[in-house]
């Protein structure tokens, strides 16, 4: 019977077209959170999210309506991020729902992530409703994104809510909406408990703490759950609702979302995407949980203090509970000691991590350079995955490498097509096909390097386009490419922490660039610092940081000759030893410098 009013649904949208700021509007029309208490997205809860204005982590808030025919509804609205490094995310959201507003902005129209989110929600059998928002921008024209979701998305958009999440115009209307379109869940309360994990966060209170989807059944303090993935069993400790704080609950029944505790003390037990039931009364089956989520780019992470190993080991561990995407293993390098290989969705995804143990970890780090994993067939045959350039085998024993490539759809409108196509001819891309969306939008389809996509290309794009175009892409598999290891040397000592992959066909001109770089980067030591980058035995470029040329004799006015010698002596040998342990001082920017040469 309360199942009946009950409304689960998301946000999706393309980035920054409203998401958040429709939700505080929701929130605040159902006075969720009092006006005086609305802080702008009062649902992107972490510092970085607020300085960036972008959302990373989805959270799920429960509301109270007072809808026009009388009754008063559940809403569970369940915030998505709208980054492609986060897509992940929007779709572990989507499975707890039964519909999604899809928020277009009234200006820009339909995007790249408007589309893939609109097709995600397909996907997950959601009910979509349309919203066109900031229609209280001059340069709104809701119509145009009408006829564009109708004619590029295929859905029916006559009767999309309008809005504006800034003045609050139809936010009153999007409510009722939601009551009409959204279909209320279905599951059957008195079937045995199965919910749905979709989210996790650690808390050193409570342990881990889980976001739940009640799919059916029910769930109160006392009960042995168990996790279907891995047979453990916990006592559930609470449960309750984010609203938006948490609030306690005697039970959690069908169709509700909210949170569960049970003592669960290692970040290992629980899975995104798992499916909790009752020990003693067990469900049949589990939910199909999420597709595996893997990481694309890899990047070396290690503490400058080697003395904070085990506290970054610690803070890795309580960031991975709450991404599942987030990945590592230790690994050693000669230069930098000991610390981990981290792998990370993207180059957003890899600086949100970095600054989250900066800070909330008070951990300084050094990261190297992000690189894709590339497959390397050996010449015997044996074929690995390499995510890390300093493992790349010698020449002589590779027989070919292949290299993850994507399948990148960029939309833009009619006029820039030519220069998208330039810049990924440039970035070695193979054309695949063009699509007209309407009479005016373009999908232009290609094959890219993964390892161009994550360096600069979507920046390259945004300028080239002067901002008009919109990328999705997903991994869609290797093709062999003629990559070569590129190794830094500082004084003929190779410092694998810089090596890294490039195409032959850019290798020279990067060897060159990066060399001037370093150069830059490097402070003046004592000592001459030769700065080369070889490919094998091979060097292709070269140059040098000159030394401080400390005059040691000064001071001694001409005089005694022995002092002078034994002064000359000790600077000599100080040289000589910094020399041979390589103790040249490298700072952070130089593991980054390959990133900022083209
Ligand atoms: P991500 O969380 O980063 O994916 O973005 P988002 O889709 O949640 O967008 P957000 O709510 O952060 O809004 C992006 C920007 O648009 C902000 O500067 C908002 O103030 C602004 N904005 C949102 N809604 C409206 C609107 O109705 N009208 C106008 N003029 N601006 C709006």
């Amino acid at each position: 019977e309360k199942q009946k009013y009950i409304r689960n649904f998301s946000i999706v949208a393309h980035i920054d077209h409203g998401k958040s700021t429709i939700a505080d509007r929701i929130l605040e029309m159902t006075d969720t959170v009092a006006k005086r208490d609305m802080e702008n997205q009062v649902l992107d809860d972490m510092d970085i999210e607020r300085e960036r204005g972008i959302t990373i982590k989805l959270n799920a808030v429960e509301l109270k309506y007072q809808a026009q025919d009388g009754h008063t509804y559940t809403f569970h609205l369940i915030d998505t991020p709208g980054h492609v490094d986060f897509s992940y995310e929007v779709s572990r959201s989507l499975a707890a729902c039964e519909g999604a507003l899809l928020v277009v902005d009234a200006a820009q129209g339909v995007q790249a992530q408007t589309m893939a989110n609109a097709y995600l929600a397909v996907d997950n059998d959601l009910e979509i409703v349309p919203v066109i928002n900031k229609v209280d921008l001059p340069s709104a024209d809701p119509d145009q994104v009408k006829l564009e979701i109708a004619d590029m998305i295929g859905i029916d958009a006559d009767n999309a809510v309008l809005t504006s999440a800034k003045t609050g115009l139809g936010i009153a209307g999007l409510l009722e909406r939601i009551v009409q379109d959204v279909p209320a869940p279905s599951g059957d309360i008195s079937a045995p408990l199965k919910a749905l994990i979709f989210d996790s966060v650690y808390d050193s209170y409570r342990g881990v703490v889980l976001s739940i989807r009640v799919i059916d059944g029910q769930v109160k303090v006392g009960d042995q759950i168990e996790l279907m993935s891995n047979g453990k069993k916990f006592e559930v400790t609470e449960v309750g609702v984010m609203s938006p704080k948490a609030v306690p609950q005697t039970q959690l029944s069908v169709g509700d979302v909210g949170y569960l505790s049970a003592s669960i003390k290692s970040v290992q037990d629980t899975r995104v995407g798992d499916t909790i039931t009752l020990a003693q009364n067990p469900t049949q089956e589990s939910l199909s949980g999420y597709r595996k989520i893997t990481p694309m780019v890899y990047s070396g992470m290690y503490p400058v203090d080697n003395a904070k190993y085990g506290d970054l080991r610690e803070a890795l561990e309580k960031l991975q509970l709450n991404d599942a995407s987030l990945e590592f293993v230790p690994e050693t390098s000669q230069a930098l000691g000991f610390g981990f290989r981290v792998g990370f969705l993207g180059l957003l995804h890899m600086d949100v991590i970095q600054e989250r143990l900066e800070r909330e970890f008070n951990l300084d780090l050094i990261m190297t350079a992000p690189s894709v994993n590339y497959k390397v067939v050996s010449t015997d045959g044996t074929t690995k995955i390499i995510d890390n350039p300093s493992q790349m085998p010698d020449p002589s024993e590779i027989q070919e490498i292949q290299e993850p490539v994507v399948k990148a759809e960029i939309m833009v409108p009619q006029d820039y097509v030519g220069a998208v196509m330039e810049l990924a001819q440039r970035k070695r891309g193979q054309f695949q096909t063009m699509d007209y969306l309407d009479d005016y939008h373009v999908n232009v389809i290609y094959q890219l390097p993964l390892a161009e996509i994550i360096y600069d290309f979507f920046d390259a794009l945004k300028s080239n386009t002067h901002g008009f175009a919109s990328l999705d892409y997903q991994i869609i598999g290797y093709q062999p490419s003629q990559m070569v290891k590129m190794d830094i040397l500082l004084n003929s000592e190779p410092v694998d922490a810089l090596s890294f992959i490039v195409h032959e066909q850019f290798a020279a001109n990067r060897g060159r660039q990066i060399v001037q770089k370093l150069k830059g980067i490097i402070p003046r030591q004592q000592f001459e610092i030769a700065i080369q980058a070889a490919i094998g035995n091979k060097i292709v470029a070269r140059s040098t940081v000159k030394a401080y040329r400390k005059d040691v004799t000064g001071p001694l006015y001409g005089g005694d000759q022995t002092r002078k010698n034994k002064l000359l002596d000790k600077q000599k040998r100080g040289k000589k030893r910094m020399k041979e342990v390589g103790s040249v001082t490298v700072p952070q920017a130089a593991f980054m410098a390959v990133l900022q040469v083209d």
